[in-house]
Order: structure tokens, then sequence, then C-alpha cells
């Protein structure tokens, strides 16, 4: 069987990992096309290193642009590779740019098409995610879903007869690292630890960052609050906070570079809370067992709601109480899987498209 995965972005380059060692122990033939959507070193290149990822197989170089410049040069670069390599399976990642561009492209060369991490909705229809998983997930042939929620989405959108939970292959990733890291912590900067109590936070989302009003709103709201904030600064947030002319470093904001995948969970599991916009932290402060506060109105991962453990903040007003409350004592299911998703998957795509 050939596989041909189109990645482009930082949580894509995470997902891969393990799929594509799962692909190469059961002896297909991977295929890995790198969108160039993510081309800063810190979200592309060390990220593929630190996964132990090899050199992707094609990279397009597209760049950053509006949603339609970045859609659409992913989308015409794909039809010359797709026509190259002919795959079995065209698979697709997440809720990227990348994501709905690989689908279109595989869809219009009547390739089969399998969309991992398939039927999580935020139900924000302003959200381009959401556009991009709702599109990907109604084009493909197979969609893998991480939960049973997510399945339960697309039974309601009518998909069930292509539809197949098989776990989430972040969790994968996130309960191999986390066992790694416990056993060696890594040996990271104080600026990142710090030095006593702290939280580690990290804003990115197009929702939080790209209306100056609300951008600087929740970054007053961080830097308010009573303990030290690791802020890892995302390079869109950079660039937003920069040109509404928002401080990244005051009161409490301690603004600090993205880090690789491995130190990050480990600054999970010293900092005392996580406050994010991200669905891939909001998870993985879950699995590590940190309380996290969500800056947004919906989560597309709500069984980490539970207990407590992730909480959901709209107003920055609001964010203080939530930010700084204690660990919570109730214990943690195992919604995403045990850490065989990848397998999982591939598995399922030895069996065929269903359509
Ligand atoms: C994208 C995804 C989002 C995902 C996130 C993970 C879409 C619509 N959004 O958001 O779902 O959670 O990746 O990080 O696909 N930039 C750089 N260097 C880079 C990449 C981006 O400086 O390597 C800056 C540019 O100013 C760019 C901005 O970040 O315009 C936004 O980048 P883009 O790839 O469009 O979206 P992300 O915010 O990264």
């Amino acid at each position: 069987m050939k596989v041909l995965s189109v990645v482009g972005a930082r949580p894509q380059f995470v997902k891969l990992a393990p799929v594509s060692a799962a692909l190469d122990a059961r002896g297909h033939e991977h295929v890995v096309v790198h969108t160039g959507q993510h081309y800063d070193p810190r979200l592309s290149a060390d990220l593929l290193r630190d996964l132990g990822l090899r050199a992707p197989d094609v990279a397009l170089g597209v760049g950053s642009g509006t949603h339609g410049v970045q859609t659409g040069a992913v989308l015409a670069a794909m039809d010359g590779v797709l026509d190259t390599y002919r795959p079995d399976w065209v698979l697709v990642y997440g809720d990227t740019n990348s994501t709905v561009a690989g689908a279109l492209a595989a869809v219009k060369m009547h390739l089969p098409l399998a969309h991992l991490e398939a039927g999580l909705r935020s139900f924000n229809r302003r959200m381009p995610e959401e556009h991009n998983r709702v599109l990907t997930d109604h084009a493909a042939d197979l969609c893998l879903a991480p939960t049973d929620l997510a399945l339960r989405n697309l039974r309601r959108e009518g998909l069930a007869h292509r539809s197949v939970v098989v776990g989430d292959v972040m969790t994968d990733v996130c309960l191999r690292t986390l066992a790694e890291v416990r056993e060696r912590p890594p040996a990271l900067p104080v600026e990142v630890t710090g030095s006593g109590p702290h939280l580690l936070a990290t804003l990115h989302r197009a929702e939080t960052t790209d209306d100056p009003r609300r951008l600087s709103e929740v970054v007053a709201a961080l830097a308010g609050l009573p303990v030290p904030v690791v802020l890892l600064v995302h390079p869109r947030l950079r660039a937003r906070a920069e040109a509404a002319a928002v401080d990244l470093g005051a009161g409490s904001l301690r603004p600090v570079a993205p880090l690789t995948h491995a130190d990050m969970l480990g600054a999970v599991l010293r900092a005392d809370g996580v406050v994010t916009d991200s669905g891939g932290l909001q998870k993985e402060a879950y699995l590590v067992g940190t309380p996290c506060t969500t800056v947004r109105t919906e989560t597309e991962w709500p069984e980490t709601l539970q207990g407590g453990w992730n909480v959901l903040v709209e107003e920055p007003s609001a964010l203080a109480a939530s930010a700084t409350r204690g660990r919570p004592t109730a214990p943690r299911g195992a919604p995403y899987g045990d850490g065989d998703a990848a397998t999982r998957t591939v598995v399922e795509l030895e069996r065929g498209p269903r359509t």
C-alpha cells in the first residue's frame, strides 16, 4: 500500500510521527508532502528532527498568505505531486488550510482520501478550522475519528458508513514522550521552568490574535495575574502583537520562543497551570494532569472539561479565578485511547475505502 501524507503546520508533524512509524512497521510505502504552511525552524525543521522524522519527500514551500492564497497555492501545487506518486491513499491530518487543500486535491484527482482526526466540531462557524474540518470530513472516503464523541458528530452528519474510531494519534506521541520526559526530565532554561509557582501560556488562534482589542484584553489579563506567566510566543502572536502595539513582556508575562515537543511536555509537567487557546495543548495538559484554562467559548475536546481539568473562559476578567485554581482531584479517564491509534489507523487504511 502506498500512502501519501499531506502536512504543513506544527501539530500535523506531531500527528505524522506515529503514523509514519506505524506505516514503516507494517511495510508500507509512505510519501510525505510538506506544504510549507509553517516554515520557521522552531515550528518545522527543528520539530521534524525532534520527532525523529526524515526530511519530507516533497516540499511545496507555499508559506504564509490569506486563507484563499495559502489554500489555493497548496491545491495548485498538489496536482503534479499526486500525478507523480498515484498513491492508494491520500492522508490528511487535522483542520488547517493544508488539510482542506490536500483533501480537495485528492478528491479532484479521484484518489481515495482519508481524514485523520475526523469528526471534531467546535460548532463555531467563524473559525477557519471549523470550515476546514467540516469540508474535509465530507470529502473523505474514510473518516478516522479520535473519540466516540467525534464519531457521534460524523453520524449526525450522515457519514457513519465511512467513519471509524481509531483513537487520538497525538495521544500516542504524548504518552510515549511523557514516559521519556518523566524518566529523563529535559534541561529547560529557567526562563521556561520559572523559579517557583508559575503558569505556562500559549495564544495563537485567529480569534484571539487578529482582533487587536481582544488580543490586548487577553494579554492584559495574563499580565495582571498574581503569578509569573511563561508565554510561548507563536510567530502569529508575535506579528499581531507588534502590529497592535501589545507588550508581550508586561506585568507577570515572561515571553519565550516556542519549544520542541518534548520540552513543551516537560514544561507542562512542571507548570502549576496552563492557559491556552490551542486544541492540542488542552489535551496534553489533561494527559499530563496539569489544570488548563482555555481562552475560548468552546472546545473540540470536551472530554477534558470533565472533573474541572479544563475550564473554558471567554471573558478576560474571569481568567484570574480559573488560571490560579488548584489541581482538581477528580480522576481522569482515557477518552483519547491508550497509545495505539496510529497502528489502528494503518489497519483501517489496509482495509481500503468504504464507499
Ligand atoms: C495554523 C492553523 C491552526 C493551527 C496552527 C498551529 C489554519 C487556518 N490554521 O495556524 O489551525 O492550530 O497552525 O500552529 O490552517 N507565521 C510565521 N512563521 C511560520 C508560520 C506562520 O511567521 O512558520 C506567521 C505569519 O505571520 C502568518 C501567521 O503566522 O501569516 C499565521 O500563520 P498560518 O499558517 O496562516 O496560521 P497559524 O496561526 O499558524
